[in-house]
Protein backbone atom coordinates (compact mmCIF):
# COMPACT_ATOMS: atom_id res chain seq x y z
CA UNK A 1 0.00 0.00 0.00
CA UNK A 2 1.22 3.35 -0.89
CA UNK A 3 1.14 6.39 1.17
CA UNK A 4 -1.21 9.70 0.76
CA UNK A 5 -0.12 12.43 -0.38
CA UNK A 6 -2.52 15.69 0.70
CA UNK A 7 -2.18 18.65 -1.03
CA UNK A 8 -4.06 21.95 -1.88
CA UNK A 9 -4.71 23.21 -5.47
CA UNK A 10 -5.50 27.22 -6.28
CA UNK A 11 -7.83 27.71 -9.41
CA UNK A 12 -8.81 30.56 -10.54
CA UNK A 13 -13.16 30.78 -10.49
CA UNK A 14 -13.96 30.05 -13.56
CA UNK A 15 -11.41 27.36 -13.85
CA UNK A 16 -12.89 25.79 -10.95
CA UNK A 17 -16.24 26.17 -12.44
CA UNK A 18 -15.46 24.56 -15.40
CA UNK A 19 -13.76 21.96 -13.29
CA UNK A 20 -16.49 21.26 -11.32
CA UNK A 21 -18.53 21.03 -14.81
CA UNK A 22 -16.66 18.70 -16.19
CA UNK A 23 -16.62 16.49 -12.64
CA UNK A 24 -20.42 16.61 -13.30
CA UNK A 25 -20.51 15.52 -16.62
CA UNK A 26 -17.98 12.36 -16.18
CA UNK A 27 -19.69 11.63 -13.09
CA UNK A 28 -16.98 11.37 -11.00
CA UNK A 29 -17.39 11.26 -7.30
CA UNK A 30 -14.97 14.28 -6.06
CA UNK A 31 -12.46 16.31 -7.45
CA UNK A 32 -9.62 14.03 -6.11
CA UNK A 33 -10.70 11.58 -8.41
CA UNK A 34 -11.22 13.77 -11.41
CA UNK A 35 -7.85 14.94 -10.54
CA UNK A 36 -6.23 11.39 -9.98
CA UNK A 37 -7.75 10.47 -13.09
CA UNK A 38 -6.63 13.33 -15.46
CA UNK A 39 -3.42 12.88 -13.85
CA UNK A 40 -2.91 8.99 -15.03
CA UNK A 41 -3.92 10.02 -18.44
CA UNK A 42 -1.66 12.57 -19.15
CA UNK A 43 0.92 10.11 -17.90
CA UNK A 44 -0.27 7.65 -19.85
CA UNK A 45 -0.08 9.64 -22.95
CA UNK A 46 3.14 10.80 -22.28
CA UNK A 47 4.40 6.86 -21.89
CA UNK A 48 2.87 6.46 -25.59
CA UNK A 49 5.18 9.42 -26.86
CA UNK A 50 8.10 8.78 -25.39
CA UNK A 51 8.73 4.90 -25.54
CA UNK A 52 7.77 2.96 -22.14
CA UNK A 53 6.29 -0.39 -22.50
CA UNK A 54 2.39 -0.12 -23.02
CA UNK A 55 -0.80 -2.19 -23.17
CA UNK A 56 -4.36 -1.88 -25.17
CA UNK A 57 -6.59 -3.08 -27.05
CA UNK A 58 -7.70 -2.62 -30.33
CA UNK A 59 -11.16 -3.16 -31.58
CA UNK A 60 -12.48 -3.53 -35.22
CA UNK A 61 -15.61 -3.69 -37.07
CA UNK A 62 -16.18 -5.69 -40.42
CA UNK A 63 -18.41 -7.40 -42.57
CA UNK A 64 -17.62 -10.75 -42.53
CA UNK A 65 -19.34 -11.61 -45.76
CA UNK A 66 -15.72 -9.58 -47.10
CA UNK A 67 -13.34 -13.07 -47.71
CA UNK A 68 -10.43 -10.75 -48.75
CA UNK A 69 -10.80 -8.57 -45.62
CA UNK A 70 -10.45 -11.32 -43.81
CA UNK A 71 -7.24 -12.77 -44.85
CA UNK A 72 -5.94 -9.38 -44.35
CA UNK A 73 -6.26 -9.20 -40.72
CA UNK A 74 -5.30 -12.28 -40.13
CA UNK A 75 -2.16 -11.87 -42.32
CA UNK A 76 -1.12 -8.59 -40.57
CA UNK A 77 -1.64 -10.14 -37.31
CA UNK A 78 0.95 -12.98 -37.92
CA UNK A 79 3.27 -10.08 -38.70
CA UNK A 80 2.69 -8.54 -35.24
CA UNK A 81 3.42 -11.34 -33.08
CA UNK A 82 5.18 -9.78 -30.51
CA UNK A 83 2.58 -7.16 -29.99
CA UNK A 84 -0.60 -9.13 -29.52
CA UNK A 85 -1.49 -10.94 -26.57
CA UNK A 86 -4.39 -12.56 -27.65
CA UNK A 87 -7.48 -12.14 -30.26
CA UNK A 88 -11.33 -12.51 -29.81
CA UNK A 89 -13.24 -13.24 -32.36
CA UNK A 90 -17.68 -11.86 -31.40
CA UNK A 91 -20.08 -13.01 -34.27
CA UNK A 92 -22.32 -9.55 -33.60
CA UNK A 93 -25.21 -10.29 -36.18
CA UNK A 94 -25.25 -11.96 -39.54
CA UNK A 95 -23.15 -9.61 -40.97
CA UNK A 96 -20.76 -7.84 -39.00
CA UNK A 97 -18.02 -9.20 -36.69
CA UNK A 98 -16.25 -7.66 -33.67
CA UNK A 99 -12.25 -8.34 -33.32
CA UNK A 100 -11.18 -7.49 -29.68
CA UNK A 101 -7.38 -7.86 -29.85
CA UNK A 102 -5.23 -7.26 -26.62
CA UNK A 103 -1.72 -5.28 -27.47
CA UNK A 104 1.31 -4.72 -25.21
CA UNK A 105 4.90 -3.60 -25.59
CA UNK A 106 6.44 -0.78 -27.80
CA UNK A 107 4.27 1.93 -28.34
CA UNK A 108 5.35 2.40 -31.60
CA UNK A 109 4.80 -1.19 -32.77
CA UNK A 110 1.34 -1.12 -31.06
CA UNK A 111 0.35 2.46 -33.16
CA UNK A 112 1.41 0.72 -36.17
CA UNK A 113 -0.49 -2.39 -36.06
CA UNK A 114 -3.48 -0.67 -35.49
CA UNK A 115 -3.94 1.86 -38.34
CA UNK A 116 -2.42 -1.44 -40.82
CA UNK A 117 -5.91 -2.52 -39.31
CA UNK A 118 -7.97 0.33 -39.84
CA UNK A 119 -6.37 0.92 -43.29
CA UNK A 120 -7.74 -2.46 -44.53
CA UNK A 121 -10.14 -2.11 -47.04
CA UNK A 122 -14.32 -2.80 -45.29
CA UNK A 123 -13.30 -1.78 -41.84
CA UNK A 124 -16.17 -0.15 -40.80
CA UNK A 125 -14.88 0.98 -37.34
CA UNK A 126 -11.42 0.72 -35.38
CA UNK A 127 -10.14 2.17 -31.74
CA UNK A 128 -7.14 1.91 -29.77
CA UNK A 129 -7.46 2.12 -26.23
CA UNK A 130 -4.41 3.01 -25.06
CA UNK A 131 -3.46 1.90 -21.52
CA UNK A 132 0.02 1.65 -19.78
CA UNK A 133 1.68 -1.19 -17.42
CA UNK A 134 4.22 2.01 -15.95
CA UNK A 135 7.43 -0.03 -16.79
CA UNK A 136 10.58 1.33 -19.09
CA UNK A 137 10.82 -1.14 -22.11
CA UNK A 138 14.01 -3.15 -21.98
NI1 LIG B 1 -17.68 -13.36 -37.09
Amino acid sequence: MSWLIRFGISLDKELSERFDDLIRRKAYTNRSEAIRDLIRQDLVEQEWLHGGEVAGAITLIYNHHKRELLNKITDIQHDFQNSIISAQHIHLDHHNCLEIIAVKGNPAEVQKLASMLKAVKGVKHSTLSMSTTGKALT
